[in-house]
């Protein structure tokens, strides 16, 4: 297993939706692997897979002592309960705001040889569910915010030391190169 970089805000692949998954295989239960560990190193509750710089629609979350993940997610909502909390990003390191999510998630997908997964997620598990899930559309939790919150959270990550606007992008090449949306 091997630990990856983590990709911050600013960096392209954070704003490219990721492709399904159509290969389940080695490689793809190596990214599962990386994305865990990867995740684990950073104490995070969740990573998706543009994080390490792989556009493939996988994430992994490790929720009150719940580790797992789930590969092409969609999601269905069993009621219309909101929760409002503060909510963190590994890509946005070191800034929290409330962010209001849906309390309840079924989440629908497949493991890594490609057998259906399901997860019902209720408070925190749901709001990582949700959370990862954005992020495979190339959405981030600031997006969520109302429009006041969202312009005080950019300008805290514009001042955020790790912030670097001139940095160049890093892209990987997908594990699957032929129908990678960076290969
Ligand atoms: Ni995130």
């Amino acid at each position: 297993m091997t630990v990856q970089p983590i990709r911050l805000f600013g960096d392209p692949v954070l704003r490219t939706p990721a492709e399904p998954v159509v290969d389940f295989d080695r490689e793809l239960r190596q990214l599962v692997e990386d994305l865990t560990e990867t995740m684990r190193e950073q104490s995070g509750a969740g990573l998706a897979a543009p994080q390490i710089g792989v556009g493939l629609r996988v994430f992994s979350f490790d929720v009150d002592d719940v580790l797992g993940y789930l590969i092409n997610p969609v999601l269905e909502f069993p009621d219309e309960e909101e929760q409002e909390g503060p909510e963190g990003c590994l890509s946005i390191p070191g800034l929290y705001f409330d962010t209001k999510r849906r309390q309840n998630v079924i989440a629908k997908g497949f493991n890594a040889y490609g057998d259906p997964l399901q997860i019902v997620g209720t408070g925190l598990m749901a709001r990582c569910v949700q959370h990862e899930t954005d992020h495979l559309d190339g959405v981030l939790f600031v997006d969520r915010l109302d429009r006041a919150a969202r312009k005080a959270a950019l300008r805290a990550i514009r001042s955020a030391d790790w912030y670097d606007p001139m940095r160049p992008p890093q892209i990987k090449v997908s594990p699957h190169a032929s129908r990678g949306i960076f290969g």
